[in-house]
């Protein structure tokens, strides 16, 4: 018989009753470090007291309104994204695949308000991924995520990651856009090129085309910058954000320039939740702490020494790891076992982390770890290898005898 709760995921057999920065306990209390942070999304750890108050507060005054009233709690932290960013205007959401749907809505009104009602076709990179909306998973283009669910809905069209060779010619003119994440997450902590990243603004600009960035994992302060993007030195006409913006409430985000954003007008676009009062109050909270003096300094420098520790980790790791990926505090070991027998010996060690695409362990902490959390959770990571290392030498010579 089937459980009460639909089995579209392959859980792990773990239960967390309690968390505290980067540590989560179960039950029967066993303590994890955290360096998966509910897949980039706890930036502030687990039980931030001012994270916790702000949420608390603002519940016991007022949670939703909806988007009939004014909601200052919103509009406090569109300020704060509109000074902090590129971005000259902000609509609220609820998660990144809502987030990429609104700014691929809003690339195609602003063509659409600009004379160009055929630019309708978004480009979007091989291995990307957008979410798991009907339209995002033809953004994303990964077949597994597309098989079964019908027609893939029409205006998306792929060209290899990282690649300036083919973009040109996949300009027609029907396209409107681009969208890309800085870093492909899912698909194995692909960093993009600053000289890709600068290649597809210069395309953007020379075509007429709207750049939108998917920030939903690099956003936030994850990389060492407040977004991404900033490490090529662009930017983008629109930018989705979810995941690390909320520190585990549920929140997302489109982020505009003016010309893009104008054309929003009242009835082009809804949503009931999206940047209600506790939600935003979350957020507001989030990016203070964020915004604070040294913090992303903080996260730039715990995160560089993190790549440097994971090199010794491949060094050190008998063959297990092969290479280290990413920048800041996203970041992946390419494996060279199949990365679910890694990540199950990892969580045996007591450190949890994500698979993801390209047999990839990603590790994407909470944004506050310290160097001293790296050191302890590389010298699981060497365990974990050994232990997987010396299983398989041991098998192998059961086998011998
Ligand atoms: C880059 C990127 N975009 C979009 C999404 C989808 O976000 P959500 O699961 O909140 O819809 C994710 C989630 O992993 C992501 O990594």
């Amino acid at each position: 018989m089937i459980a009460s709760l639909m089995p579209n995921y392959n859980r792990a057999d773990l239960a967390f009753e309690q968390g505290q920065g980067i540590w989560l306990q179960t039950a029967d209390g066993r303590r994890f470090m955290d360096f998966g942070a509910g897949i980039a999304v706890s930036s502030l750890g687990h039980a931030h007291p001012k994270l916790v108050r702000t949420i608390a507060e603002q519940a016991g005054k007022v949670m939703h309104v909806s988007n009939l009233y004014r909601v200052p709690q919103s509009e406090e932290l569109a300020d704060l994204l509109v000074q902090n960013t590129f971005a000259d205007s902000v609509l609220f959401c609820n998660s990144g695949a809502e987030a990429n749907e609104g700014m691929v809505k809003m690339i195609r009104r602003a063509q659409y308000e600009n004379g160009h009602p055929e630019r309708t076709r978004i480009l979007c990179f091989d291995g990307a991924f957008h979410g798991r909306t009907l339209a995002m998973i033809a953004a994303g283009g990964n077949p597994a995520y597309l098989k079964g669910f019908g027609p893939v809905v029409e205006g998306f069209d792929h060209i290899p990651f990282n690649n300036t060779n083919t973009l040109r010619d996949a300009i027609t003119p029907e396209t409107a856009g681009i969208i890309v994440e800085p870093i492909q997450g899912e698909s194995g902590i692909k960093t993009a090129d600053i000289h890709f990243m600068k290649a597809l603004s210069a395309v953007c600009d020379e075509f007429g085309l709207y750049l939108g960035f998917d920030e939903v994992q690099t956003g936030v302060g994850r990389t060492g910058k407040l977004f991404a993007h900033e490490w090529a030195g662009i930017t983008p006409d629109v930018m989705s954000v979810a995941k690390g913006i909320g520190g585990g409430f549920p929140l997302g985000a489109i982020l505009a320039t003016e010309e893009v954003a104008k054309h929003m007008t009242p009835g082009s676009h809804g949503t009931t939740f999206g940047g209600n009062p506790l939600a935003c109050a979350a957020g507001t909270c989030v990016m203070t702490e964020i915004l604070q003096p040294g913090f992303i300094e903080h996260i730039e420098t715990t995160g560089s020494a993190f790549g440097t520790m994971l090199e010794n980790v491949v060094h050190n790791s008998n063959g297990v790891f092969d290479s280290v990926r990413g920048l800041g505090l996203m970041r992946g070991l390419h494996c060279t076992l199949p990365v679910g027998d890694v990540l199950n010996a990892v969580v045996q060690q007591g450190l949890l982390a994500v698979t993801a695409g390209d047999n990839v362990l990603r590790l994407v902490p909470p944004l506050i770890v310290t160097q001293a959390d790296c050191r302890a959770a590389c010298d699981l990571l060497i365990t974990a290898a050994h232990a997987l290392t010396t299983h398989k030498t041991e098998t192998k010579k059961d086998c011998a005898s």
